[in-house]
């Protein structure tokens, strides 16, 4: 059975008022194909959030955050919560990217919290992980990937489908890509875990990949067995990239 894809942008720290242009061709670029058979998601950063949710206004395109906090509200300088999000016109919420792992110390403890905060308010975490290239080296990405996996998925997901980003750190904005036959054998055993933890909501889970994915790999990728959908980092920044992106899946 297909699951239907989910292509989601992820703008990371880009982009001022003058990117939400971006947003306004991707509109008119989805409208004009009409039946596109794929959610549509940008990520902008949090300062465009709410005037890219109203740009978006009447087409399917959906606007998510790019972090939350795992708290609703309080004395957390800088930080946002998945209600403020939600508020602004978010749907989604990336959490756990390995940006925020690095940058920021976050555990697969942290990005479970976070997933669980945004549940909790109404949005659909999209929770990432994804081994080093020393990891994937020393022959140890299956277990690295199976630890984040079972450390950052919240106990239960409710009615709100499962969605997780497989990232090798090292395909992330370097143009490398794993081959087709490592993305499909990690996927494999993403969904192996969330089937034997999860059940059906395991077997209907969205296992995105990102990492490096462009308009020239977009298909191959997207047509491996158990890639449900990309997380498109420097690619999404264009709509007429994003786009060629999303018509592949
Ligand atoms: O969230 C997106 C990923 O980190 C991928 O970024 O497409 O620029 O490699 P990239």
């Amino acid at each position: 059975e297909r699951l239907r894809p989910l292509i989601a942008g992820n703008w990371k720290m880009n982009g001022t008022s003058a990117a939400l242009e971006q947003i306004a061709r991707l509109k008119t670029l989805l409208g004009e194909a009409g039946n596109i058979d794929s959610d549509v998601l940008v990520c902008p950063p949090a300062t465009l959030l709410e005037r890219a949710s109203q740009r978006a206004q009447g087409s399917a395109l959906r606007i998510g955050g790019q972090d939350c906090h795992a708290n609703p509200s309080g004395a957390h300088t800088g930080d946002v919560s998945a209600s403020m999000l939600l508020d602004a016109g978010a749907s989604h919420v990336i959490v756990g990217h390995s940006e925020r792992r690095a940058d920021h110390g976050e555990t697969s403890e942290t990005v479970r919290a976070k997933a669980a905060a945004a549940l909790a308010a109404g949005l659909v975490p999209i929770i990432c992980v994804g081994e080093t290239e020393a990891e994937r080296l020393a022959g140890t990405a299956n277990q690295v990937v199976g630890e984040q996996v079972k450390f950052s998925l919240p106990e239960t997901f409710g009615e709100t489908p499962i969605i997780v980003a497989y990232e090798p750190v090292w395909a992330i904005g370097t143009g490398r890509t794993p081959t087709i036959d490592d993305i499909a054998q990690m996927h494999a055993h993403m969904r192996q875990l969330l089937v034997a933890r999860f059940g059906k909501a395991g077997e209907a889970a969205l296992l995105l990949y990102g990492g490096s994915v462009k308009p020239s790999n977009a298909e191959e990728i997207l047509r491996t067995p158990n890639v449900n959908g990309a997380l498109v980092g420097g690619a999404s920044l264009l709509a007429d990239d994003f786009f060629s992106i999303i018509v592949a899946a």
